[in-house]
C-alpha cells in the first residue's frame, strides 16, 4: 500500500489496514509518499516491494499517493525508467494490479490514465499516461475524507469543479463526456458548500466523492483548458497549490471562453442552480460565471493572486510560454494568443 506520514499517523491507515486483515490479504504498507512525489519516491518504494514480496499496488490518499501508486504499479513490471515514459513513450502493457482508495475528493485519479511524477533532475514534473494506469478498482468512502480541513475540501473541490467545467465546454467532449461533466458540475453545486462547512457530513462527502470521480471520467477522455494549462505554471512558479491555481483561474478563463458554448456555459448556470428559462442565453451563461464566483465566495477560496498569498505578482514570460504545448490547452473552446494569455494571467493582480 502506498501512502503518505499525514496518513500514516492517523487512525485512516488503521482502517484501511483493518479491512484487508480481516479479508485475510497480506500486505505491506509504504508510507514515504510526499506531494509531487518525485522518481526516487517511486524507486525506493519499489525496492521496497522487491523486497517483501508485493505483487499488487494500493494507493491510498490525495492526489499524490495516487500518482506515486500508479508509477509504482508501472515500474513493477516494467525495467524502462520513468523519466523515458515522463519523455512520452506511452505505458504499453498492463501494469501491476492497482487499486485507488483517495481520501480527498478532487483529482478523480481513481478513473485518470496518468500519473504526475517530479523528474528531480530536469526540475519538472512529467506525465506518465496509458490506457492500463487507469486502477483497476476504487474505493469511494465518505469515512475517509471526513475530518479532512475545510481548505482542503474547498480546493481539491474547486479541482473538480475545474475538471467537470473546463471538460463540458472542451472541443475535446463527446456526448457522454458530457453526460458526465454536467452530473458532476450539479452534484458539486449542491454539495460542496456543505461539505466544506462540515467534512463529516456523509451524503455530501459521498457526493463529493462521486461528482470528483464523474469530473475524472469526463476529463480523461474530453479532456481540459485554460484553467489547468495555465494553472500548472502557477502552480511551479508560486508554489501554488493545484486545486487553488483551478480555483483562481476558473472564473476568468469561463468568462473568457462565454462566447465559444453560450449554450453549455447557459446549462452550466441551470446546472448550478440558477432558473434561466425566461432569460436570453447569453444571459443565462453570463450568469455560470456568477455562479462559480458565488461558490468560491461561499467556501472561502481566494479570488487574486493577493488573496491566495502571493504578495506581489510579477507575470515570468515563460509562465505565457509554458501554456501552449499543453493538450489542455489544445481543447480549450477560445484559442488564446500569448497577449491574451498574458493578459488572463495579470487579470488577477
Ligand atoms: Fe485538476
Amino acid at each position: 500500500m502506498m501512502t503518505d506520514q499525514g496518513i500514516a499517523r492517523t487512525a485512516l491507515l488503521n482502517k484501511v489496514t483493518t479491512a484487508l486483515e480481516k479479508a485475510g490479504r497480506r500486505f505491506v504498507v509504504f508510507s514515504d509518499v510526499v506531494s509531487d512525489p518525485p522518481v526516487e519516491v517511486v524507486e525506493e518504494a519499489l525496492a521496497f516491494t522487491r523486497q517483501k514480496g508485493a505483487g499488487a499496488v494500493i494507493g491510498l490518499g490525495g492526489g499524490s499517493s495516487l500518482d506515486a501508486a500508479k508509477g509504482l504499479a508501472v515500474r513493477m513490471v516494467s525495467e524502462v525508467p520513468l523519466r523515458e515514459y515522463g519523455d512520452g513513450k506511452p505505458v504499453e502493457g498492463p501494469i501491476a494490479p492497482l487499486y485507488a482508495i483517495p481520501t480527498t475528493a478532487g483529482t478523480g485519479s481513481e478513473v485518470t490514465r496518468v500519473s504526475v511524477i517530479t523528474d528531480t533532475v530536469k526540475k519538472e514534473k512529467m506525465a506518465i499516461r496509458g490506457e492500463h494506469l487507469a486502477p483497476l478498482g476504487a474505493v469511494l468512502d465518505p469515512e475517509l475524507i471526513a475530518g479532512i480541513p475545510a481548505s482542503v475540501a474547498a480546493e481539491t473541490g474547486a479541482d473538480a469543479l475545474t475538471h467537470a467545467v473546463e471538460a463540458y465546454v472542451s472541443l475535446n467532449s463527446n456526448p457522454i463526456t458530457d453526460a458526465l461533466a454536467i452530473a458532476a458540475i450539479e452534484m458539486i453545486g449542491k454539495n460542496l458548500a456543505d461539505f466544506v462547512a462540515d467534512s463529516r457530513n456523509r451524503e455530501a462527502g459521498l457526493k463529493m466523492l462521486l461528482a470528483s470521480c464523474l469530473a475524472g471520467q469526463a476529463f480523461s477522455n474530453g479532456g481540459l483548458g485554460l484553467a489547468h494549462s495555465m494553472g500548472e505554471p502557477l502552480g511551479s512558479y508560486f508554489h501554488l497549490g493545484h486545486g487553488l491555481a483551478c480555483a483562481l483561474y476558473l472564473p476568468v478563463i469561463m468568462e473568457f471562453n462565454l462566447s465559444e458554448a453560450q449554450y453549455k456555459f447557459a446549462n452550466i448556470a441551470r446546472a448550478l442552480g440558477h432558473g434561466i428559462d425566461n432569460l436570453a442565453q447569453a444571459d443565462a451563461a453570463d450568469l455560470s460565471v456568477k455562479a462559480v464566483k458565488d461558490l468560491f465566495r461561499e467556501i472561502g477560496l481566494p479570488k487574486n493572486y493577493r488573496e491566495a498569498g502571493i504578495k506581489n505578482f510579477e507575470l515570468n514570460p515563460q509562465m505565457v510560454d509554458d501554456v501552449f504545448p499543453q493538450f489542455s490547452t489544445t481543447c480549450n473552446p477560445r484559442k488564446a494568443d500569448a497577449k491574451e494569455i498574458e493578459a488572463l494571467y495579470n487579470a488577477l493582480a
